[in-house]
């Protein structure tokens, strides 16, 4: 049976080019970057190639603004919680918005755990920030606002440049979860003003669980992970080189075609009056349980959970 899959951001088929290019890797540039001799000089070749089509994908101004983590959930957690331990001295509160990915919402959850303090700014009836909120709800002691790029479900797109312009001219460092936005639609880390920008490669059609950080030169943030020196420093922990290969590799294409993805997603929307997708999903468990008395109990729950909408009829 044919699947067809509605699901692109969770998962993408990998394209033709992105396979053949990991093939490759696996073959050839399986390495290990750090490593002083041949074959790890020949992995970090590859390793750097990737970080600068990456770059060059979200016009990073260097390619070693660009840190490789495990996917979209690790950039967060770095750029969030780095921030926060690196500017600790300064100020412990952070502002978002209601409506981010868990990424960051359980964060900031963990950070409270440690005395920070986080406060969310409210979201129109289109889901959109407004500037004016985020700079009324600064305080002295505000050292990060992250606010994400585009909503991973109701699509809509942050007034982002305007934020960054808020949070520049009060010093504050601005991180954007961009992970269903990089290499789907234009971003642009130079003119959007951001310091820091998570991203994951599977809303691209590159392989799942890779990922980066746009860091900023000059912003401050602690390791997650304490261990090698990798990644600048950043990261540590032997990088996962199949993986970026393949990113890197899907960051070209992506560049390469997304004015005709775009076109194309256009076209399928209005042709299909797609509007939302409502997902409803039944999920029924049957828990067995032995009960001592009578010897056997069977429980069923049911459980419907609705998250997005389908299409508009
Ligand atoms: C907006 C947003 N942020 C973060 C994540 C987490 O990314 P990952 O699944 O690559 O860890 C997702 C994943 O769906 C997302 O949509």
């Amino acid at each position: 049976m044919d699947i067809v899959n509605l699901d692109h951001l969770s998962a993408n088929p990998l394209l033709p080019e992105v396979q053949e290019a990991m093939i490759h890797a696996i073959r050839t540039d399986f390495g290990n970057p750090s490593s002083q001799h041949k074959l790890g000089d020949r992995a970090s070749e590859a390793l750097e190639k990737a970080r600068e089509s990456v770059a060059r994908l979200i016009n990073s101004g260097s390619p070693k603004e660009v840190v490789f983590t495990s996917g979209g959930t690790e950039s967060v957690n770095l750029a969030v919680k780095g921030v926060a331990w690196a500017k600790a001295e300064k100020g412990k509160h952070i502002l978002t918005s209601n409506i981010e990915h868990n990424a960051v919402l359980r964060s900031l959850r963990r950070l409270k755990m440690m005395d920070y303090k986080v406060s969310s700014v409210p979201v129109d009836s289109h889901g959109r920030v407004n500037p004016s909120d985020v700079a009324t709800a600064l305080k002295e002691d505000t050292v990060l606002v992250s606010i994400m790029h585009s909503n991973n479900e109701i699509g809509t797109i942050q007034p982002i440049e305007e934020i960054a312009r808020i949070t520049r001219e009060k010093n504050v460092v601005f991180h954007v979860d961009a992970v269903d936005s990089v290499g789907v639609v234009p971003v642009d880390v130079q003119e959007l003003g951001v310091d820091l920008l998570s991203f994951a490669s599977n809303p691209f059609y590159g392989p799942t669980g890779v990922g980066g950080l746009y860091v900023r030169r000059g912003t401050h943030i602690w390791p997650l992970l304490d261990g090698g020196v990798q990644e600048n420093n950043r990261r540590a922990g032997t990088e996962n080189l199949i993986g970026i290969v393949g990113m890197g590799v899907a960051a070209e294409l992506a560049a390469r075609d997304m004015k005709a993805r775009m076109a194309q997603m256009k076209e399928m929307k209005e042709k299909y009056k797609i509007h939302q997708i409502i997902q409803i999903t039944l999920v029924m468990r049957i828990i067995i349980r032995k009960d001592k008395e009578t010897d056997r109990q069977i429980q069923i729950q049911i459980q419907i959970q609705t998250g997005y909408l389908i299409w508009e009829i």
